[in-house]
């Protein structure tokens, strides 16, 4: 049984490991329907229990997807039903409850403590599917998705974030370390990642570079990824965020900057920092993305069940 808490915990040879058996399935899926379970339903009879303290659609439905595809099941709670999310209940109990009515438990959480204190009492894995500090699944997904479609491993690519100093972005330095690829950055001043996150990268060589400019950070990019400027809580002055991230914003202009054949990622949901033209534009492959979470989801679980050959 293994955990998926956070990429920088995680070894790398175990992170290209649940890529490379996403890649398989993924072709081997070619010819199925949507709810066909993959050969062998390496998954059959389990159920992953999934609760979100916040707003989710792809990550949600994604894992809906996955688990079901690998022939288990899923039953998904929003907290405030769990007489955990009333202030009736310990983290403790509900731990020990999950654990003997399920197999497997994702938590979207606004507390990175609080998915602390579930593995602690759990005797079942347990998957982040976003925390205030990093999504490590989306990120797993996205380098899938890079190395699909530039069809080269990510250490050979120019990758680029404009945008805030998120738990996307923490999930993609800490990748950046495990798959030794190349980072530039481009934020406004006072907007650039923590200290600790830095400071851990440098420890373990990453190649991370900072620019208050965002057309010097997207300089010769293979990827440009970006979020929103306001993430899901994010308690802040919302109007002087925007304005401060209005240099930002990913426009054709800014584009020009990176490769010609440079692509455009993002997470979604998606706000004012991306162009129309850009997001709909031919460089864009926010769909594959999405749809990449239930290969890449597939392969987190049959890892995290001890599964992955
Ligand atoms: N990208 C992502 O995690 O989307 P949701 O918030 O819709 O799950
Ligand atoms: N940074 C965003 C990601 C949403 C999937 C947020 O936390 O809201």
């Amino acid at each position: 049984m293994k955990h998926f808490i956070n990429l920088k915990d995680i070894p790398a040879k175990d992170l290209r490991k649940i890529i490379t058996d996403a890649k398989r399935r993924k072709k081997l899926r070619k010819k199925l329907s949507t709810l066909e379970v993959d050969k062998g339903a390496p998954l059959k009879g389990k159920i992953l229990i999934q609760m979100f303290e916040k707003a989710s659609s792809r990550t949600r439905i994604s894992f809906y997807l996955a688990i079901k595809q690998l022939g288990g099941g899923t039953l998904t709670l929003r907290s405030n039903e769990l007489h955990l999310g009333q202030g009736g209940e310990s983290i403790e109990d509900t731990a020990k409850i999950l654990s003997t009515y399920g197999d497997g438990f994702m938590l979207r959480t606004d507390s990175d403590n609080k998915i602390e204190d579930f593995k602690n009492y759990l005797s079942i894995p347990i998957i982040n599917g976003l925390s205030p500090s990093s999504h490590p699944t989306q990120v797993l997904s996205d380098i899938f998705t890079v190395e699909e479609i530039k069809k080269k491993p990510i250490k050979n690519l120019n990758i680029c974030w404009i945008g805030d100093s998120n738990n996307v972005l923490n999930s993609l330095i800490a990748a950046s370390v495990k798959f030794s690829f190349k980072l530039n950055i481009g934020c406004p001043k006072n907007y650039e990642p923590k200290k600790s996150i830095l400071d851990w990268a440098n420890k373990n060589s990453a190649i991370i570079n900072i620019y208050g400019n965002a057309s010097k950070a997207v300089k010769n990019a293979d990827v440009i990824f970006s979020d929103k400027v306001i993430s899901l809580n994010d308690n802040v002055n919302k109007q002087k965020k925007i304005k401060d991230f209005m240099k930002f914003k990913i426009s054709n202009e800014l584009m020009s900057y990176a490769k010609k054949n440079s692509i455009f990622l993002h997470c979604l949901p998606r706000g004012n920092e991306v162009s129309q033209k850009v997001f709909l534009g031919k460089q864009s492959k926010v769909w594959q993305q999405a749809l990449n979470r239930v290969h890449v989801q597939k392969s987190i679980l049959l890892y995290c069940f001890g599964k992955l050959r």
